[in-house]
């Protein structure tokens, strides 16, 4: 979900609308505001699905000068107008919008609220329903009403809270979820994501957990539960507002797929000096090679980057490395090394799952880098150290240039670990030269899109079922590619091990069950496509996506040279554009597929 709240511009209304058109990626199932124009007339509005529902709602006389929004993934209670928020307390005092999940809403209601009539299934309902209940019982005003509360609360939250009665001030609170304050010339904004206000300000407050924030619309003040005020100065986020427009492309993630040979250009640029050699910072490169094995914590699409890691890592550098899940390992710790370093691999620095574990590994001592596009995000602030990935906002929810960022990256830490310790194989390991045969190899196939766009009406048009399968690397880059292909296009599709789908799975294999094959490994490539031919031979349809050296007669797609390790760098853009042409084509919403959020700030 995606919070934003405005006090002191006429325009309140225009200020919430386009913050949570800039927040869709967080969720889109519903979406409201509450605005008071501090004169005595006020309005909520929510609507069921996308911020384009709620805007059409918006007739030109819901105007204000304080205000919240909320655009919402459901995690408590279905998608409907009565969960949608803001969510306001029976006495219609209190308006409050919220970010996260209040664990022990349940209890709370029976300890509270068992007289209290209640209108939605919602978590945030409790929470404004108690701030209500603690006004009035015990006389309080909003901020010490808020107080009581948050002593109360578990779990997650982003809160904004307005109070009808005295709409001079707009408060909120956080705990794990992602705040910012932006600070304006006689207003104030406060957004989940700096994205969402650029438009306004590009000077913004970090909140803290367990902190309060009083916003008036000169004023910032910021206290701890005990009411203890804390002073903070303000940091400026500079972005390219040209780089959040989709120009002519009819969709967000084909212009993020065509952005990918810059970005790998862009890596090089920013990483290494005159001479070819990684620059990171000093202190980081002591913490790795003080390291005994890496951990490399990711979900998602950023996890499938953090696989291809692992080779680059112990190969590149000798190092161990492991790659977990941040929701698996958090709970569920192995035995670690005596001497771990954390790599926590996001691309919006937010997901929830992986900041549980950098919370305790922090408390363990132990020390972390973070590798993100989001230098200001909370896995960015709270690491010892953090790399950006530089690839400029992804805002279509299927992630593409960030996962190849995301590899560039791990390449050039490898490379200049290795290099400290005197590896031979990253002293033959050129970054430099790979980098830039990767954005050759991505470029000529995105130069191939008519061509991609044939394969994928012959391999997906209307199937229900899909594998892509490879070894090694090629194991790691099928995960990907299966995963595109289901979050956009609904198709089920699974990346196997090429191996193992002998081992069972081939019993799905049907007349014209579609299977990718990528080939791009010297030491297996044979074996692989005579697992190609197992699936041929029970009526399966194969694609190869074959290395140059490797390619044979009638493999549908070549690609340029890179080194094995990084081959997902370029096989990958193949595994997009399928999956993109497939959605497309299907007419489907390729940004925005159903159930799905770009940024999960829930457990
Ligand atoms: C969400 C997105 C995925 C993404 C994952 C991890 O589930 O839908 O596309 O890979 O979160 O996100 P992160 O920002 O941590 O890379």
């Amino acid at each position: 979900c995606g919070i934003v709240g405005v006090i002191g511009r006429d325009d309140a209304t225009q200020v919430l609308l386009n913050g949570l058109e800039k927040l869709e990626y967080r969720g889109y199932d519903s979406a409201g505001v509450y605005v008071n124009d501090q004169n005595g007339h006020d309005y909520l509005v929510k609507r069921v699905g996308r911020i384009k529902n709620l805007e059409a709602a918006l007739t030109p006389e819901i105007q204000g000068s304080i205000g919240i929004g909320h655009t919402r993934w459901a995690t408590n209670g279905a998608p409907t107008e009565a969960n949608a928020h803001p969510h306001v307390s029976n006495d219609g005092r209190f308006y409050l919008v919220h970010n996260g999940v209040v664990t022990n809403a349940q209890t709370l209601r029976q300890e509270y609220l068992t007289d209290v009539e209640l209108h939605s299934s919602t978590d945030t309902e409790v929470v404004v329903q108690l701030i209500a209940l603690f006004a009035q019982q015990d006389g309080l005003d909003a901020k010490a009403a808020l107080r009581k509360t948050l002593k109360l609360v578990e779990g997650s939250y982003a809160f904004s809270l307005v109070d009808r009665n005295q709409p001079d001030a707009l408060y909120v609170a956080k705990n794990k979820s992602p705040l910012l304050i932006g600070k304006g010339d006689g207003f104030n904004v406060v957004a989940s994501d700096a994205l969402a206000m650029l438009d306004v300000t590009n000077q913004f407050i970090e909140v803290k957990d367990e902190e309060i924030v009083t916003l008036t619309k000169t004023d910032i003040t910021i206290e701890n539960l005990a009411g203890t005020q804390i002073q903070r100065n303000a940091f400026t986020v500079k972005m390219d507002a040209a780089d959040l427009g989709k120009g002519t492309y009819p969709f967000y993630m084909l212009k993020e797929v065509d952005e990918q040979p810059v970005v790998m250009h862009r890596l090089a640029e920013k990483y290494l000096d005159a001479k070819g050699n990684v620059v990171l910072p000093a202190d980081l490169l002591d913490a790795l090679k003080q390291a005994d094995r890496l951990y490399i914590v990711a979900a998602g699409t950023s996890y499938h980057a953090g696989l291809v890691g692992k080779p680059l890592f112990e190969q590149l550098a000798g190092i161990p490395t492991e790659v977990v899940l941040g929701s698996e390992f958090g709970y569920h710790m192995p035995m670690l090394s005596k001497k771990p370093m954390f790599i926590f691999l996001s691309q919006s620095g937010e997901t929830a799952d992986s900041r549980q574990v950098l919370v305790k590994t922090k408390a363990l001592g132990y020390p972390a880098l973070t590798i993100t596009n989001v230098g200001t995000s909370t896995l960015a602030r709270e690491a010892d150290f953090a790399l950006e990935l530089y690839a400029g906002p992804e805002i279509a929810v299927a992630s593409t240039k960030a996962y190849t960022a995301q590899i560039g990256v791990e390449a050039l830490v490898a490379k200049a670990l290795g290099t400290a310790f005197n590896q031979p194989a990253a002293k033959q390991f050129d970054v430099a030269h790979q980098l830039a045969l990767a954005a050759d190899g991505q470029q000529a196939l995105i130069d191939q899109k008519e061509h991609l766009h044939d394969l994928a009406k012959d391999m997906f048009a209307t199937t229900r079922n899909a594998f892509f399968i490879g070894r090694g690397t090629d194991y790691f880059v099928s995960l990907e590619a299966a995963l595109k292909l289901k979050e956009i296009s609904y198709v089920q599709a699974e990346g196997f091990a090429a191996g193992e789908l002998k081992h069972g799975t081939i019993a799905l294999i049907e007349d014209n069950t579609p299977v990718v094959a990528f080939i791009t490994d010297p030491v297996t490539a044979e074996h692989t496509r005579a697992n190609g031919q197992e699936v041929q031979a029970r009526g399966g349809k194969v694609l190869h996506i074959a290395a140059h050296d490797l390619a044979k007669d009638g493999d549908e797609l070549v690609i340029g040279d890179i080194d094995p390790l990084l081959s997902p760098l370029v096989t990958i853009v193949a595994g997009q554009l399928l999956a993109y042409y497939t959605s497309y084509d299907r007419g489907y919403d390729v940004d925005k597929p159903r159930n799905l959020a770009k940024s999960v700030t829930v457990e």
